[in-house]
């Protein structure tokens, strides 16, 4: 078992990692301050099914729980979830020392974080991530839901009271979620270690590669940057924006098939791509990027993408300023900096990214 302590300037917490982790739920759930009177599982359905027996066990009849399973799927991030799940929790009488249980991927963990921060203005919650993707979405507070104007447009920093990564969970994902949390691993990679970069690069040449000890080194790794970086600039003030990463872009493809027939982490890996073709210092490292995300299956860009709507939608990103829109590019690998354009330079060098797909 591993243990990363996080700490940003509103709170520290630790994140068990590897596997078994679930074991850590009931020490951690009786070490809180005030005890939970109750507790409430949000999870999907999909999760739900494979894990939620697990889970309860772990919690091991102390605490009273309820459970709520939500359809999955990104557009299930969606305030009428958000709505359903304020009910649920007044119907069956959470109170301020009431304790949440996010299980699930990012999707949940950033439903059910923005549920918890809001509930009475603000009660506790637990992450136990089960994708890939959630050793990004589980650390550093981030919560919130998706608009049909954008996604994660709507939320609040709220952090956890603790993280619980049980990766025997990984070990389920169907192959297509696994590429999509990789992204964010290759991502971390990118923007703050090139050691990492290199042993992915050797060591993963196959999304069948993806477990056991590289799997959790990389886990590992790829949380300690985010903490790295959430210590310092808690609220994104400033480094924070760093991790957005290929995301721009990637934001505005996932609007705008809303949400559905390509993941998040399929999305950010165009938008990486993106931004390294950007910068002839970086272009070559687009060229080995995408030459090894087609060998492990990454699919192509979707088809009938409209270029003008989707800079429409990066103008309308949360980091756009001033009509210009903000890109994360990088000078050399481990250098990420932001970059301004107009809309119409970045529409042309779009339009040029999607010729050469
Ligand atoms: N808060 C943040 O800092 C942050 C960072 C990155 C991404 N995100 C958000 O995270 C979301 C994406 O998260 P995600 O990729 O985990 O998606 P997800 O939560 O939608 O999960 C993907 C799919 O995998 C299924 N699944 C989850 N765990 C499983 C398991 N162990 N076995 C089998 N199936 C499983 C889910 O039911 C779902 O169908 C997006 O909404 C994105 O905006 C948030």
């Amino acid at each position: 078992m591993n243990t990363i302590q996080i700490t940003t300037p509103s709170k520290n917490y630790p994140v068990f990692v590897g596997p078994n982790a679930i074991n850590k739920l009931h020490s951690v759930l009786r070490n809180l301050k005030p005890s939970p009177k109750n507790l409430l599982i949000i999870t999907d359905e999909n999760v739900g099914a494979l894990y939620l027996d697990d889970v309860q066990q772990a919690i091991e009849s102390s605490y009273p729980y309820e459970v709520i399973q939500i359809q999955a799927g990104d557009d299930q991030k969606s305030f009428e979830n958000y709505f359903a799940c304020q009910s649920f929790a007044l119907a069956k009488g959470l109170d301020r020392t009431s304790v949440i249980l996010a299980l699930g991927g990012g999707m949940i963990g950033d439903l059910a974080g923005f549920v918890a921060g809001t509930y009475m203005r603000g009660i506790r919650f637990i992450q136990i991530p089960t994708t890939i993707l959630a050793h990004d979405s589980a650390v550093g507070g981030k919560t919130g839901i998706n608009h049909p104007e954008g996604k994660n447009m709507i939320g609040v920093f709220h952090q956890p009271e603790a993280v619980i990564y049980s990766t025997e969970y990984l070990s389920t994902l169907p192959e297509h979620e696994k590429r999509s949390g990789f992204a964010e691993v290759i991502k971390h990679a990118l923007i703050a270690d090139q050691n990492l970069y290199k042993m992915l690069r050797k060591n993963i040449c196959t999304i069948d590669d993806l477990k056991g000890e590289h799997l959790l080194q990389a886990l590992i790794r790829g949380i300690e940057i985010k903490n790295n970086i959430v210590t310092e600039d808690e609220k994104e003030k400033g480094i924070r924006a760093y991790l957005n990463f290929g995301h721009t872009l990637g934001h505005a493809i996932e609007s705008e098939v809303r949400y559905k027939g390509i993941t998040h982490g399929e999305a950010v890996a165009h938008g990486m791509l993106f931004a390294l073709s950007l910068k002839k210092e970086t272009a070559h490292i687009a060229i080995e990027l995408k030459k090894w995300l087609n060998t492990l299956g990454y699919p192509p860009l979707p088809k009938h993408l409209s270029i003008p709507s989707l800079i429409n939608r990066m103008k309308k990103d949360k980091k756009a300023e001033k009509g210009t829109i903000q890109m994360v590019l990088l000078d050399r690998l481990e250098k990420p900096y932001l970059s301004s354009y107009e809309a119409e330079e970045l529409e042309e060098k779009l339009t040029c990214f999607f010729e050469e797909k």
